[in-house]
């Protein structure tokens, strides 16, 4: 297929209505952290737009640091084993971290996350994350900035794939269900 449209089922969150949320979402951050200096750190490769979008909203002085995970191993299914596949550049004890993430479907990964940074002394940890399925979760996460709740449907773009394609898609869709086999569980 040479245009990827032809593979959405519907358009779930337009692009216009994303940009306002992160605005939104980085005025409450530069008002909670006022005076305080944020390490953001993007869990590869989802959280990529949401990070560019999220730190060029934000008015106060931030740095960047990226985490790649792998939460699904060999199966098809989360299976809440994690493995780093790149670890963060910086030391991050005392640091004010904001986990940044694209989604939150079973919990599993930042469930992980959470405690692996918790463990590297930062001076506080919090999540934000565009997007969460509250019908998908396996276990509950303590997470302080959410963009929307959505369904329990295979979402992709604005950072979220299928097979690593769609990331590219500037709103957030559901794929028509011939391309993946209509599971309905959201994979890899
Ligand atoms: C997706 C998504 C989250 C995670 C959420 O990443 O970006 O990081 O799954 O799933 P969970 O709540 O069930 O753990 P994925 O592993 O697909 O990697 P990617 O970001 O590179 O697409
Ligand atoms: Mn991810
Ligand atoms: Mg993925």
């Amino acid at each position: 297929e040479t245009d990827m449209r032809a593979d959405l089922e519907k358009v779930l969150i337009p692009e216009e209505e994303l940009q306002d949320k992160i605005r939104e979402l980085a005025a409450q951050i530069d008002a909670d952290y006022a005076g305080r200096e944020i390490l953001l750190v993007g869990v590869l490769k989802g959280a990529v737009m949401v990070m560019a979008d999220l730190a060029r909203a934000l008015h106060a002085p931030i740095s960047m640091d990226w985490m790649a995970v792998s939460s699904y191993g060999s199966g098809t299914q989360s299976s809440g084993v994690v493995r780093i596949l790149k670890d963060l550049d910086a030391d991050i004890m005392g640091r004010h971290v904001l986990i940044v993430e694209d989604i939150i479907d079973s919990g599993l990964t930042l469930h992980w996350l959470m405690s692996n940074l918790e463990s590297r002394g930062p001076a506080s940890l919090e999540v934000c994350t565009l997007l969460r399925k509250p019908d998908a979760a396996k276990i509950e996460v303590d997470v302080k900035y959410v963009g929307f709740d959505i369904p329990n449907e295979f979402v992709i773009g604005y950072g979220l794939d299928y097979d690593e394609r769609y990331r590219n898609l500037p709103f957030v869709g559901t794929l028509a269900p011939h391309v993946y086999g209509g599971s309905g569980e959201q994979e890899g």
